[in-house]
């Protein structure tokens, strides 16, 4: 084959002075389709949900030839661009030199017949980026992650990372994986039963982190504003369309900003990034539109074009006390001091307000040690950003300054003080207002593509009984 320069399909599309050149595509076939004269192959090389048609004349190839050209095979092609006679597509490729890179046999091919579910693609989820669906979802991804970056960079935030074993638990929910190189077959207990953790890797008990916070805010009160983009992971048993035991998540912490000032880069944040996908992911979300979620784009440009409401967790509470005594029925209890179900969350933001909405000041029961108390002694100065379709997609707060307050709610939410000195090492030099909160990474996903299952927007989902891929 001629060596010629490689050229992506996306690019091939868009670059109008490539009509009547002699290019070469490599990508995938998804379909092969025409008569004895002609063969039509449609070309997807991943760089755009558009594929290239590939046209092959019957006369110049023989059927023999064309074979192995299946559905799932990868080819190579040299041919010259020319402007499509067809509907549907506004170049395609006259084909001169075709070479197969890699086939697949169609009696065994698991990606035949368009309409797959998406259960039976989570099964193959080693070949499902292959398909229109998965290729759309997880390009959005890569343009959430850029806008998320840019967002906080343009701004003047760092990009700081926190790690990833951890021996603290931040949320102290106790929903940790354990980290550990100890034989398992083979575990030596104390007289009183305990393990001794001080032969392990890591000299003490370490698990993976549910949350950069801690280090995060240990970085604002040097560098002013700074965020994380990492994995978490979290061993809640809970199988829902919204949870993943590894998940990522995006933390920013900011030196000075009280929970309004939170708030209000909490809807800047997300605003940016819902524009930045309708501005730079039209294809892939006009198909997603198209194939799951007629709404879609409606949906995203409401949020655009709406301020959030604010809302105090206790009038929140009335308002779902109140329409609980009208005759609409919960699966969960609501009162005063109860952790808000989903069901609640969308009850506000779908039915009361028809906005999202910012839920604020919780019982301090329902949340961490480190959140700033209010002088009622009830409430902390939580606020969890409460979306459409997904309920929580942001919880944050105002962080509590005080050495002596932080010190006395950690001690009596149980955290070890040995875990978390260097904690509340901050509080003891140069404390500061500030605030922070975090967002999941996939639930922005959720909001932004359709869909409706966690597992659809990230490539490998780990969830109870499942690490497969
Ligand atoms: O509300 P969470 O637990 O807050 C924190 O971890 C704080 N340390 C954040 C901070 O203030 N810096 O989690 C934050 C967000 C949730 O709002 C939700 O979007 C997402 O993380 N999240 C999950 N996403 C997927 N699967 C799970 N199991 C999740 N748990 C939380
Ligand atoms: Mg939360």
């Amino acid at each position: 084959m001629a060596k010629l320069q490689r050229i992506k399909v996306v690019d091939v599309m868009a670059t109008p002075s490539l009509v009547s050149q002699e290019i070469n595509v490599k990508g995938w076939v998804r379909s092969r389709r025409g008569n004895k004269n002609v063969s039509f192959i449609a070309l997807n090389d991943g760089s755009t949900i558009n594929n290239l048609q590939i046209v092959v004349d019957l006369s110049v190839f023989s059927e023999e030839a064309l074979k192995p050209v299946t559905t799932g095979a990868c080819i190579s092609v040299i041919g010259q661009l020319v402007e499509s006679q067809g509907k549907g597509q506004t170049v395609e490729l006259i084909a001169k030199e075709l070479e197969v890179y890699g086939t697949a046999d169609p009696d065994v091919y698991p990606l035949q017949k368009k309409g797959h579910s998406l259960e039976y693609l989570r099964e193959i989820a080693h070949l499902r980026p292959r398909t229109n669906t998965f290729g759309a979802v997880f390009r959005i991804r890569h343009n959430m992650a850029i806008a998320i970056h840019q967002f906080f960079h343009e701004r003047g935030f760092f990009y700081f990372h926190t790690p990833i074993v951890t021996a603290s638990d931040c949320e102290g929910a106790g929903q940790m994986f354990q980290v550990t190189t100890m034989n398992l077959y083979d575990l030596k207990k104390d007289e009183t039963g305990s393990i001794d953790y001080s032969n392990d890797f890591f000299g003490k008990q370490a698990s993976l982190t549910v949350s950069g916070q801690l280090e995060g805010e240990l970085a604002a009160m040097a560098l002013g504003s700074i965020y994380t983009f990492g994995p978490t992971f979290r061993a809640e048993n809970s199988n829902t369309p919204r949870h993943l035991a590894e998940f990522w998540m995006i933390e920013p912490e900011v030196a000075f900003n009280e929970i309004e000032e939170n708030m209000q880069l909490a809807e800047d944040f997300i605003k940016y990034c819902i524009q930045w996908a309708l501005d730079n992911c039209k294809d892939d979300l006009n198909f997603l539109a198209s194939m799951y979620d007629k709404e879609l784009l409606e949906r995203l440009n409401f949020v655009i074009g709406n301020e959030f409401v604010r809302l105090p967790y206790t009038q929140g509470i009335e308002i779902l006390e109140a329409a609980v005594a009208k005759g609409r029925k919960f699966e969960f209890p609501i009162f005063w001091g109860a952790d808000l179900a989903s069901e609640h969350e969308r009850y506000l933001v779908e039915e009361h307000f028809k906005k999202p909405v910012i839920l604020t000041d919780y019982p301090k029961e329902i949340k961490s040690f480190y959140m700033k108390q209010n002088d009622d002694g009830k409430t902390v100065r939580a606020m969890d950003v409460l979306f459409p379709k997904i309920g929580e997609i942001i919880g944050g707060s105002q962080r509590e300054e005080s050495y002596e307050k932080l010190t006395r709610r950690a001690q009596e939410m149980g955290v070890p003080e040995k875990d978390i000195w260097w904690y509340l090492d901050t509080r003891r030099f140069g404390t500061a207002p500030h605030s922070g909160f975090g967002l999941g990474f996939e639930r922005l996903l959720l909001f932004v593509t359709g869909m409706t299952n966690i597992r659809d927007v990230i490539p490998f989902p780990r969830t109870p009984k499942n690490a497969e891929f």
